[in-house]
């Protein structure tokens, strides 16, 4: 406790310490004691702060760099320390970053899983080390739901049921096949998964909408201008391009415009994230549909993190409150897109 200079009677004392303990409590302080990298071992670091480890899955979308920066300006605005880790897209990076985390004793760890499974062992030592740990972004396939404290994130299997019920809409005339090729996000994670899923469902109110090839792009816009390429060369008739992100279909625009074809009006394009360049490809004309995914968790993220920490309650599930765009809605949003 930080010297005040006034003297102090027994009771005044202990009045002090059980506001200062409570205080810490809430702020999460905890056992913080180290700065930077926290490598005494003895506690989290942060000079008293709340220290909170991040795993980023990596920068493969614009969708991503905006959940970055959303996470870094939260937590400079709440005044916690960050130790933030990008693991490049890959599981067994995330499980390195949340051992170190564990090591380092941070206050909470939160991360957005690369994939769905394989987390058990990794979430089961953060439990024994009493470390609550907060799922953002996307799920995990546990079946032990103690193991982590709330999930903040998107409903996926939605974003895709919008896609796809859009589609079922647009096509409604269509008398003959309807052919779509499925851009699918990162094999194995949650938002590839549960958009299939959803998209499946939706269109399934129309036989005419057939997907006639489906595979991943993994997030990436050279993703997506690769296996968009592929499908234009083994496809002869496609009507309609599902897209699991902007960047994939911004990167499927260019494979599309090489194949002569004019994408939006010879191709009919949806996608997931509504980030400012795909908002613009659907503004301009080249996009026909986008369903939102919000990447702004940093606000949300920080006040769970408080919470937990705290050992207050929270809800198992936070859900990210997300809309849709056309053309025109895209046109009228673009301006004050943050992101
Ligand atoms: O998990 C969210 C998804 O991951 C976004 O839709 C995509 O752009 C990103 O890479």
């Amino acid at each position: 406790m930080a010297k005040t200079g006034i003297t102090l009677t027994r009771r005044g004392l202990g009045a002090m310490l059980a506001v200062g303990l409570l205080a810490g409590g809430l702020a999460g302080c905890g056992n913080s004691d180290t700065g930077g990298d926290g490598d005494s071992g003895s506690s989290g670091g942060g000079n008293g702060k709340l220290v909170i480890g991040f795993s980023q899955v990596g920068a493969e979308s614009g969708w991503r760099t905006a959940n970055t920066n959303s996470i870094k300006e939260s937590a400079a605005e709440a005044g916690y320390e960050l130790k933030f880790d990008d693991a490049q897209g890959k599981q067994e990076n995330q499980i390195k970053a949340i051992r170190n985390f564990i090591q380092q004793k941070v206050d909470v760890i939160a991360f957005s899983p690369v994939v769905e499974s394989g987390w058990d062992t990794v979430l089961k030592e953060a439990k024994d080390a009493k470390i609550p740990v907060i799922l953002t972004d996307r799920a995990v396939d546990s079946a032990d739901k103690s193991l982590y404290k709330t999930f903040i994130g998107s409903d996926f299997v939605k974003e895709g049921r919008l896609a796809g019920e859009w589609l079922v809409k647009e096509k409604s005339a269509a008398t003959g096949p309807v052919n779509i090729v499925e851009l699918q996000g990162t094999t194995g994670s949650a938002p590839a998964n549960d958009r299939k899923k959803g998209f499946a469902e939706a269109i399934a109110a129309n036989p005419n909408l057939k997907v006639v090839a489906s595979q991943s792009g993994d997030f990436t816009r050279a993703g997506g201008k690769q296996v968009m390429e592929q499908f234009l060369k083994a496809n002869p008739k496609i009507d309609v391009l599902f897209a699991h992100n902007d960047d994939m279909g911004l990167g499927a625009l260019e494979a599309i415009t090489a194949a002569g074809k004019t994408p939006g009006k010879d191709i009919t394009i949806i996608t997931i994230d509504a980030v400012k360049d795909g908002m613009q490809a659907l503004a301009d004309g080249k996009f026909n549909f986008i369903a939102e995914c919000s990447p702004l968790l940093g606000p949300q993220l920080m006040d769970l993190a408080k919470k937990v920490k705290a050992g207050e309650e929270v809800p198992a599930r936070v859900e990210t409150e997300e809309t849709t765009f056309t053309q025109e809605q895209a046109k009228a949003a673009l301006p004050n897109r943050k992101y």
